[in-house]
């Protein structure tokens, strides 16, 4: 069986690899798959946009499990942003240091309490029958006073979970993939594909 995972991330991809090497199958990405597309995010929650993914990948690769992801950072006291617009919150090529910066100076005088936010992940999985599967993982934490720490990417430097008191962006990649969003989303879809798997070859 041909896993084709719907991202162009690097980074993502060594993360699927390690968290999916168990399953009998091969992992590849878009550009290993030979499929380049654009596609239109305009879904409304995290899991529309995964499905979004999937599906239009699943359209040149009818004969593999397509898998995608979307994800992102839902804050409190923002009513929820930036979510679903994450990457092109304050302009998609806008560096993190100034968006963070940004963010940190909206929740200035902030109490603790005020502060929540939480990383969020879907995963969608198209199969080849036109089955359709999705899972969801959420790391809930406290937007920081200030950032913090140089490993991860993104909001990471801001995003402060009191269980490990550090950001995310002070985790090693080992440390973060076991408590992330991500990493909770791929291991829920992992176990609902084995499922799929024993009921194929069964
Ligand atoms: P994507 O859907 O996984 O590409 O994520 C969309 C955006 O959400 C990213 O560009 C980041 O801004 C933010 N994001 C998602 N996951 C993380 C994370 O683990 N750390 C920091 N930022 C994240």
């Amino acid at each position: 069986m041909k896993i084709i995972f719907a991202t162009g991330n690097a980074g993502k991809m060594k993360e699927i690899r390690m968290i999916l090497s168990d399953l009998d199958a091969e992992i590849l990405s878009m550009k290993e798959a030979g499929i380049e597309m654009e596609i239109d995010e305009d879904g409304l929650t995290f899991e529309e946009n995964a499905l979004i993914k999937a599906r239009a990948i699943h359209s040149c690769a009818a004969d593999a499990i397509v898998l995608a992801d979307d994800s992102g950072l839902e804050i409190d006291y923002l009513d929820g942003l930036p979510g679903v617009y994450s990457a092109r919150y304050m302009g998609e090529d806008t560096p993190y240091e100034v968006k963070n910066a940004a963010i940190i100076r909206k929740l200035c005088g902030v109490p603790d309490e005020e502060r929540g936010a939480r990383f969020v992940s879907a995963i969608a999985a198209v199969l080849p029958d036109g089955q359709t599967l999705t899972t969801q993982g959420v790391i809930e934490g406290i937007i920081a006073y200030e950032p913090a720490g140089d490993e991860g990417f993104g909001y990471d430097p801001i995003f402060y979970v009191p269980d490990f008191h550090a950001t995310t962006a002070e985790l090693t990649p080992e440390q973060k993939n076991a408590v992330s969003h991500r990493g909770k989303a791929l291991r829920a879809m992992k176990k609902k594909l084995i499922r799929y798997f024993e009921e194929y070859e069964g």
